[in-house]
């Protein structure tokens, strides 16, 4: 069989290969996801939905009722005014990078990635024959409209903004973004804006891009807000122009989101919120731990303003990474995040307060 270079180009991911090379009882601080479970009124609303017999396809953009209720978390968060028209419901944050990427390159397209950035990003822009481009940051690895104005050239098509970010926890500032949708609009940028870790913010506010130009993507997902990542449900909201594109492809790679799943987006959409701060508020005491542990140990790193990630600054970084795995903790090298993230490894402190602190007192005698 015969494969296409689009396709032999992009690696598998780093961090499920480390996670795959791993025995079954390691302590993981390698994946990305809450290590809680979904909320009860969640679950229940999926179980209703499947004895309902909610089981067909739905709508390729998702049910009414769902994009009425995205629209609506859309105005009362993001301050982004929206319509169900122009909502997709998809398969994670995943397919909505995915459409939104496969959408607006063409061929040898440059994207401004962040660097380090989400490893989806530059896979998904090889994958529709793009070109990324690493984005300088700042110290406080947040993207600047300095840096940003630095990499925009003739064929840069879009921008790739993630705040709270993967792998380095950054919160974008409001004048931060404010400065990077004046230079959107100028160049004629789309920006595409990755919003999964919105709720997961200790210090800062969550600011949209969109709230201050329209030529914008935005992401999210249900994912790690709710503790959902298996129950895969992403949505976007776009122009109506962007939208017509992008569904087109949803329509034949996906059809539509799981019905069920739908239902329970839905419960969590428009349910109690007390899962959410109850899950900001442990992952906060983690972060504590974990950050008082680097620092006793003299490592240097940035404390995270959200997410669950923790990026610290550590000298050969593979080899650290390869001696924890074999003493049992699965951490993931920041070369996985790109070029600049070489020289950190990513501490993921989704994992219970007695697993993060026996990692790290194994960390202490790797290094030692
Ligand atoms: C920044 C970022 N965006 C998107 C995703 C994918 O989310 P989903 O599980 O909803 O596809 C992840 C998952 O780790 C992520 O970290």
């Amino acid at each position: 069989m015969k494969f296409s270079r689009r396709v032999r180009e992009i690696d598998i991911s780093g961090i499920r290969r480390a996670f795959e090379a791993a025995g079954s009882d390691a302590i993981n601080l390698g994946l990305g996801q809450p290590d809680f479970d979904t909320p009860a009124h969640i679950k229940e609303a999926a179980i209703r939905a499947i004895r309902d017999g909610f089981t067909g396809y739905t709508e390729n953009q998702g049910t009414l009722e769902l994009r009425e209720a995205i629209c609506e978390k859309f105005k009362r968060e993001n301050r982004i005014d929206t319509t169900p028209d122009r909502v997709i419901v998809t398969a994670g944050a995943s397919e909505a990078l995915h459409i939104a990427l496969q959408a607006i390159i063409e061929p040898g397209d440059e994207v401004l990635i962040p660097d380090p950035g989400f490893v989806s990003y530059n896979a998904l822009t090889l994958l529709a024959e793009g070109r990324p481009v690493s984005l300088p940051l700042s110290r406080d690895y947040t993207v600047t409209p300095e840096g940003m104005a630095e990499e925009i050239r003739p064929r840069t098509c879009a921008i790739i903004i993630n705040s709270p970010a993967n792998p380095t926890g950054a919160v974008q500032r409001e004048e931060e973004i404010r400065g990077i949708c004046e230079l959107a609009e100028d160049h004629g940028l789309t920006i595409i804006s990755d919003e999964v870790y919105e709720h997961l913010i200790y210090e800062g506010r969550h600011v949209s891009p969109a709230e201050y130009t329209e030529d914008v993507i935005t992401i999210n997902a249900t994912s790690k807000t709710y503790a959902m990542t298996g129950w895969r449900i992403g949505y976007l909201t776009a122009p109506t122009e962007a939208i017509e594109e992008m569904v087109k492809i949803h329509q034949y790679a996906q059809a539509c989101a799981t019905s069920i799943s739908q239902r329970a987006a839905l419960a969590a959409l428009t349910g109690p919120q007390d899962s959410v701060r109850e899950m900001r508020h442990e992952f906060k005491r983690r972060r504590s731990i974990l950050m008082n542990a680097l620092r006793e140990m003299k490592i240097e790193c940035r404390e995270p303003k959200g997410a669950f990630y923790a990026f610290p600054r550590i000298r050969n970084a593979e080899e650290v990474v390869k001696q924890l795995l074999q003493h049992g903790v699965i951490t993931t090298p920041g070369a996985t995040f790109g070029k600049e993230g070489s020289e950190h490894i990513r501490l993921s402190y989704a994992a219970t307060q007695e697993d993060i602190e026996k990692a790290m007192s194994i960390m202490r005698e790797v290094l030692e």
